[in-house]
């Protein structure tokens, strides 16, 4: 028996609650509209009035995105899918911006996913309907913040570990008098959140199928651990283990009666591994739009030694040299505070010969017979070295094609940690 028809009575009319709801204050507000061309006015007075403007006119340091080569990554992703029945939801984590969350909507993206609540906000805030938060949303003010943005946007879905979580979250519904879509949380190797065992998995449907309030609507199976595994084969073989572990999960809530809708795994790493296997319905990539130092050395299906060049590196930060104290080293102005560290070290672009080191606010370029000579004033665009938390660092991307700042976007996610 499906388990969500004995709650029919209920979801029917908080559904009709719901649709009179809409989103962000925004009624009709169409949700994948493309950015428009010339725009600034949402990003802070002293971003403003770079437009049409060479990009060597910004002030450093500053995030670009090459809007070409971004747009290729998201046509990559899209074409990779075409025909299948298999659909992308965006991991906005890696961009937290809206206006990128919107071309990946309008490339066909079925969703979105935010990795916290604060993401998920921004989003539907800003006229995101069908948003997937890949975290459990613990403790009471955090799951009253969730029904609020469940007024915006009813369709809104979280993932869900825990038996407690699911009865907190299930009180909160009935409360609202407004549905709650959930998946299951999965852990097929990663070893962060999710469930262990299909047996876990059925049992916890089964809790769920008795909370009226909460509609289960499927299985969440990140898994990270795989991700930047170096080689296409290695990668290849660990992704399907854990595929298949997601798969057995969608296998047992079948078993146990319940219609599974979605089921969500993988990323840019194994996006051409989880997105031909038999029982998943969508792949969940983020860092696919940007890239990084680190993304762009796992090795791919086509490509020579460990370059990964299925997705371009489309984001960098422009820096400008301040100092140059002796041959042996430069100095420009992005050290930590601007370029992270965290995965691994940036680079410079269409250089060799630079070796990136952070003193803070400062970036120390160690320099071993460089292809560029390097002088106080000049400028160097780096490659970030873990594109989701260097763009957590700022508060504006510029878009730029050929050389010239076409937009001005505000990364709304940005700081959104809560
Ligand atoms: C739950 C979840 N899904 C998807 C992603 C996107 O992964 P990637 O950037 O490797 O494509 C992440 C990244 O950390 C994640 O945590």
């Amino acid at each position: 028996m499906n388990q969500h028809l004995t709650r029919r009575g209920f979801l029917t009319q908080s559904a009709a609650v719901g649709a009179l709801s809409f989103v962000g204050g925004l009624p009709g507000r169409a949700e994948a509209a493309p950015a428009r061309a010339g725009d600034d006015a949402n990003v802070a007075p002293q971003y403003r009035g770079f437009l049409k403007k060479s990009m060597h006119d910004l002030p450093t340091p500053a995030m670009l995105v090459d809007l070409d080569l971004l747009d290729k990554n998201i046509q990559t992703i899209a074409a990779y899918l075409k025909g299948k029945p298999v659909g992308f939801r965006s991991h906005t984590k890696s961009h937290k911006c809206l206006e990128v969350a919107k071309l990946q909507l309008a490339a066909g993206g079925k969703g979105l996913c935010a990795a916290k609540l604060g993401e998920a906000d921004f989003l539907i805030r800003g006229g995101m309907k069908d948003v997937l938060i890949t975290a459990p949303v613990v403790g009471p003010l955090k799951i009253k913040r969730l029904m609020d943005l469940a007024a915006m946007a009813p369709d809104v879905k979280l993932v869900i570990d825990n038996e407690q979580n699911a009865i907190d979250l299930s009180q909160a519904a009935l409360a609202a008098r407004r549905p709650l879509k959930v998946l299951i949380d999965v852990n097929v190797g990663q070893n962060r959140t999710g469930l262990e065992t299909p047996a876990d998995v059925a049992a916890m449907a089964q809790l769920i199928g008795k909370q009226k309030g909460l509609e289960l609507i499927g299985i969440q199976g990140y898994h990270g651990n795989n991700q930047h595994t170096v080689g296409f084969e290695a990668r290849k073989t660990r992704s399907l283990q854990a595929t298949e572990r997601a798969v057995a999960a969608r296998q047992a809530l079948e078993k146990a009666g319940f219609a599974v809708q979605i089921v969500s795994v993988g990323g840019t790493g194994s996006y051409n591994v989880d997105g031909d296997y038999p029982g998943v319905t969508e792949i969940q990539p983020g860092s696919y739009v940007y890239m990084d130092t680190h993304y762009s050395k796992i090795g791919g299906k086509d490509s020579a030694g460990d370059d990964y060049n299925d997705f371009a590196n489309s984001l960098s930060v422009l820096t400008t040299v301040i100092s140059r104290p002796n041959r042996g080293y430069a100095v420009v102005d992005a050290g930590i505070t601007a370029l992270t560290m965290d995965e691994r070290v940036p680079a410079a672009m269409g250089a060799t010969g630079m070796v990136y080191s952070s003193a803070e606010e400062y970036g120390i370029l160690k320099l071993d017979n460089p292809s560029r000579d390097l002088k106080v004033g000049d400028q160097l665009q780096m490659t970030p070295g873990h594109c989701c938390t260097t763009v957590n660092l700022y508060d504006v991307c510029f878009g730029i094609r050929n050389g010239i700042v076409e937009h001005a976007w505000a990364v709304e996610g940005r700081g959104r940690a809560d």
